[in-house]
């Protein structure tokens, strides 16, 4: 249990191929998709990860064909209900972070209640990245410092931070991508400078609790040097 993340974030990936693959609809990847992550969450909370950040939908992803959009919505709907009373139950604090105003009313609503029913509590905080990208991030925190009117010599990287939607959240340790892919994807730019990344070919329906724990394990094996040289 020595040198465990505080903070893993996922970019789960690959559902669409899951389906394809079975001559499914994509959407059928996206469900069953969803069944992993709660697989993820629970694995967190067993092992008392601090933070986790699963990046669900970016603001790339508008730009799919319009009715894989509006099911993955509707998925997220119905899967956001359903699931926030274990959230409550289980002591898990839930946030969102990206540009939740782009996204259906109703979904908006769900949200705002279940992080208000959740504040308190003080275990696990899942952060789902819904409607994010990186610099979308940093365009709006920069916005928010303009309007707050602070002067140039009062802004520094801690200020910067508390401006972001990940505020009060400690950087990003682990970032794991599912389905071969080796890129980003506008995912935690700033909060990832020195985080460790764990690529997997596996794609994201089929990723278990046991790979997340060889991530994990994987991560605790690292040398972090955050560009100095560790004394001998
Ligand atoms: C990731 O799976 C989920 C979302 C981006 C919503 P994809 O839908 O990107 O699946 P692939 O990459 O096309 O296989
Ligand atoms: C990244 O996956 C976004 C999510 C997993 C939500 P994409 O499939 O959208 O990313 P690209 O297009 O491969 O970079
Ligand atoms: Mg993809």
């Amino acid at each position: 249990m020595e040198n465990l993340p505080r903070h893993v974030g996922v970019i789960m990936d690959g559902n669409g191929r899951w389906a394809q693959l079975r001559g499914l609809k994509r959407i059928e990847g996206h469900r069953r998709g969803a069944e992993r992550a709660k697989d993820i969450i629970r694995a967190s909370l067993d092992l008392g990860i601090e933070v986790l950040t699963l990046y669900a939908f970016s603001i790339e992803n508008w730009q799919r064909p319009e009715d894989e959009v509006s099911t993955l919505m509707e998925l997220l709907e119905v899967y956001l209900s359903r699931e926030l009373i274990d959230l409550i139950n289980e002591g898990i604090r839930f946030r969102v972070i990206g540009n939740i105003e782009r996204l259906p009313l109703q979904i908006q609503h769900i949200i705002r209640d279940a992080e208000k029913l959740t504040e308190t509590n003080s275990r696990l905080t899942l952060v789902l990245a819904l409607s994010y990208s990186g610099r979308d991030e940093i365009v709006r925190a920069v916005k928010k410092i303009v309007k707050a009117g602070l002067e140039p010599e009062e802004i520094n990287d801690g200020v910067f931070d508390s401006f972001l939607d990940t505020k009060g959240l400690p950087p990003v340790d682990l970032i794991i991508r599912t389905s071969g892919e080796m890129r980003i994807s506008n995912f935690l730019l700033w909060q990832g400078a020195y985080a460790e990344l764990y690529f997997t070919e596996t794609l994201w329906p089929d990723f278990t609790k046991e790979e997340f724990m060889l991530a994990i394990q994987d991560f605790q094996r690292r040398e972090r040097r955050f560009g100095t040289v560790l004394s001998s």
